[in-house]
Formats: structure tokens, C-alpha cells, sequence
């Protein structure tokens, strides 16, 4: 929504202060110039100056002077306040929280100094931030564009671009692409979550995905996460949900079960208890019962992506049912999962888990598929197994699938070998 309107990094007074003068000297001019024009346009019409009467003026001293000097001064005030403002931008701090940014085709990745890699950008409050930002080779240009930070920089493949920030309020703030680059690039979405920054300590130090995660061993017979749990997290629902008592998009979701709230029905106040059907129905029909503080359009029906089974699990996550036991001691070292890496690196950006085809072909039932694919001009049919797919995710355009253009850029030193195995792995999964 309109979080961040006001600016809320330490140098956006001074971009907000530059913009303002700017557009200020920009209306006056405008107004003074279209003013005199219809000022002179009726002083000097036809029927008030006979042709004959007109004299051939050859200069003014006095009036050139003056429009010279005027404008100059005002050019000056304009570049004074651009300079300060991109002077405060451009001036990096020493110290700060390093984080690299990865701009791809068409997604935004984050890597911490620990070595931690999330979708979105977490971040300190009232801490220097210094990004240090790429895209990978064969990849195309990309802008990073905060706008309530007031900043913005491109992405370049091969080349480390860097920008800093200091974040005066917690909150969630748009990430955009601000450079054009191909078929989803009005989708190249993420946020940038500014938390405490015991928080983000705290986060740091431990195992958690992202700093709002539950701690996925705080003892040893912990239960495992619920399948309830996963899918509120899967489908994105604690990007606008905490379930730790903050207000972000939407209301925060623990502890609220049987809890009385008052909502609009049909345009009508009142107040309702939060029981099993109320969960289910603003799951599916977000805008039936609206919460009271909140707007309506922002949440989408999940009628149709999720199934009623799985919405069921998640209602019985809401209520705080204790999942079932883990059946196996949780193993020290956590696999990689191969759907998180296709999630950090875009792939589902372009390609579908549901059969339907996005920019490249679907991920379902790719495994030991037999494909067309076209090398140097010829088209042979081969079989998508491990090393079919080994090539296609590290060098795609050696075998292009036929129907398809060569857009996807080459994995190759972008990712591991062990997450290739990982996503090979999942592949097997999508039947
Ligand atoms: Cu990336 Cu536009």
C-alpha cells in the first residue's frame, strides 16, 4: 500500500527536499512562460497594433541580462539540492550488514555474510546496509528500485554495482525491477523487511530460513513442522500474515482462533467468533467477512490454488493443533530441498509445477520425459534423464526443447552440484 510514503531511509528527506524544489521551480517557470504567452497574445492583438505600427526591435540590454542571470541562478539552486541528495546517496559508511543481491530472469535473491540466501531482503533497523549487486553472466540488466527507501541502482551481468541504506522504520517495503527486462518483468517482485535488529542477530545465529520461521529445533524432540505449517509458509500466506503478533499486511493469525472480531459483511458491521468455518471462508472468499482496520482486494481467493485437504491442514495449524510426533530423530544436517532451490534461483519464474507452460516448459512430469530438442539444426527425441537434465539446467542452450527460443541463461557456476541434484530430485517428485 502506501507503506513507505513518506521516506523512511536517513538520505530521503534530502531526495524528497531536491524533488520538491524541483517540481516547484518546474511550475513556476511553466506558469510564468504560458502566462506571459497569453498576456502578450491578448495585449498585442490585431485589432490594438496596426501592421504599420510595429517597430523592428534589435535587443534589450537590460532584458537579457536579466533572463539570463534569473534562470542561471535558478539552474544553480536545482543543482545544488540534486548534488546534496546524491552526495548523501553516494557516500558509502565503513561498516554496515553486507548482503549480496543476485538480479535474475525474473527473481531477487539475498546472500548474508553467513552464507544465508532468502527471497526477500531482511535487514536492521536504523543500521547501515551496504548491498553489493550483480547478475549473472548471460543474464540481461535489472534495476534495484526501493522506493521508500528513495533508491534505486541497476543490476548489470559481470558487473558488481553497490548501494547502501539505513532503514529508520520497521515495516515491509516494495523491491521492484526498474529496468526493463523481458517477459515477466513487472513480476520481478520482493520486499525488503526491516525488523530489530536482536532480531536479525538472533536469525542470523540460528537455522531459520527467515527471521519470522519457527525455530525448527529449539529441543530435542521437537515435533516436526506440521504439514499445516509448510503450506501456510509454501503458499506465501506469512509474507502478509505474522504469526508472531505483528500487523503486516494482513491481521497476524496466532492466537486467534475463537477470538471474537468485527468484520463487514455485505457492507453490514459485526462481530463474529474466528471458528473453523470462518478460517476456512477467508481462505477461500477473503473479502466476505473484512476484517475491521483492513482493505478489501488485498488478499486473493485461494479457492482454486490450494485444495479444500490442504486448506483444512492449514485451519488446523491456525487453531494451534499439535502436529503429530516426527516419526524418524531429525537428521543433523538438513538435505537440500530442490523445490527451495528452484525458488531462490527463479526457475518457477519460467517454468510451471503444474503443467501449464509459463516462458519454458513445465517442471511436471519432466522426469524421463521423451523430448524433441533441436542440436546444431538437427531434432532428435531423447530422453530427459539426470544428465539431460544436469546439461539443460547448466548449459540450456546446447539442447534447445523444439517449440522453444534459447532465453534461459546458463546455470553454469551459479549454482552447485549438489543443488542440481537436489532439483533433480524434486523433478522426480512433480509427476
Ligand atoms: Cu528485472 Cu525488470
Amino acid at each position: 500500500m502506501l507503506e513507505g510514503i513518506s521516506g523512511v531511509s536517513t538520505y530521503a528527506a534530502e531526495v524528497d527536499e531536491a524533488f520538491w524544489i524541483v517540481t516547484g521551480l518546474t511550475f513556476l517557470l511553466f506558469f510564468a512562460t504560458i502566462g506571459a504567452m497569453f498576456y502578450f497574445a491578448w495585449r498585442y492583438r490585431a485589432s490594438r497594433v496596426p501592421a504599420f505600427e510595429a517597430k523592428n526591435i534589435h535587443h534589450n540590454t537590460a532584458l537579457e541580462i536579466t533572463w539570463t542571470v534569473i534562470p542561471t541562478i535558478l539552474l544553480m539552486v536545482m543543482f545544488y539540492y540534486g548534488m546534496t541528495s546524491l552526495k548523501a546517496m553516494r557516500t558509502f559508511p565503513d561498516e554496515g550488514v553486507k548482503v549480496k543481491v543476485t538480479g535474475f530472469k525474473w527473481a531477487w535473491r539475498f546472500e548474508y555474510e553467513n552464507g544465508k540466501k532468502t527471497t526477500e531482503l531482511y535487514v536492521p533497523v536504523n543500521q547501515n546496509v551496504l548491498l553489493e549487486m550483480s547478475a549473472p553472466k548471460g543474464d540481461v540488466t535489472h534495476s534495484f528500485y526501493v522506493p521508500a527507501f528513495r533508491v534505486k541502482e541497476d543490476v548489470v551481468p559481470g558487473i558488481t554495482t553497490r548501494l547502501w541504506f539505513n532503514a529508520t522504520d520497521q515495516g515491509q517495503f516494495d523491491i521492484k525491477c526498474a529496468e526493463y527486462c523481458g517477459t515477466r518483468h513487472a513480476y520481478m517482485l520482493s520486499k525488503v523487511v526491516v525488523i530489530e535488529p536482536d532480531k536479525f542477530a538472533a536469525w542470523m545465529a540460528s537455522d531459520k530460513m527467515t527471521p519470522f520461521d519457527k525455530d525448527p529445533e529449539t529441543t530435542a524432540s521437537a515435533p516436526a513442522v506440521s504439514k499445516g505449517e509448510t503450506l501456510f509458509s509454501m503458499n506465501g500466506c506469512n509474507a502478509c500474515h505474522s504469526m508472531e503478533g505483528q500487523k503486516l499486511v494482513g491481521p497476524h493469525l496466532n492466537d486467534v482462533f475463537g477470538t471474537e472480531v468485527t468484520v463487514t459483511t455485505n457492507g453490514e458491521q459485526r462481530t463474529i467468533i474466528r471458528d473453523e468455518e470462518y478460517m476456512t471462508r477467508s481462505i477461500t472468499d477473503p473479502d466476505y467477512d473484512l476484517v475491521e482496520g483492513y482493505l478489501p482486494g488485498m488478499m486473493p481467493g485461494y479457492k482454486e490454488m490450494i485444495s479444500p485437504e490442504d486448506i483444512q491442514e492449514i485451519v488446523k495449524y491456525l487453531k494451534g493443533d499439535t502436529p503429530p510426533p516426527a516419526a524418524a530423530p531429525v537428521a543433523a544436517k538438513p538435505k537440500i530441498d530442490g523445490k527451495q532451490v528452484s525458488m531462490l534461483n527463479g526457475c518457477i519464474g519460467c517454468h510451471s509445477e503444474d503443467g501449464s507452460k509459463v516462458v519454458g516448459p513445465s517442471f511436471k512430469g519432466i522426469w524421463m520425459r521423451e523430448v524433441n530438442v533441436v542440436e546444431g539444426g538437427n531434432v532428435k527425441t531423447i530422453v530427459s534423464d539426470a544428465e539431460y537434465l544436469r546439461e539443460a539446467i547448466l548449459r540450456p542452450n546446447a539442447n534447445i526443447v523444439e517449440g522453444y527460443q534459447p532465453m534461459m541463461p546458463p546455470y553454469e557456476g551459479v549454482i552447485k552440484d549438489e543443488e542440481v541434484d537436489a532439483l533433480i530430485e524434486y523433478f522426480k517428485e512433480l509427476k
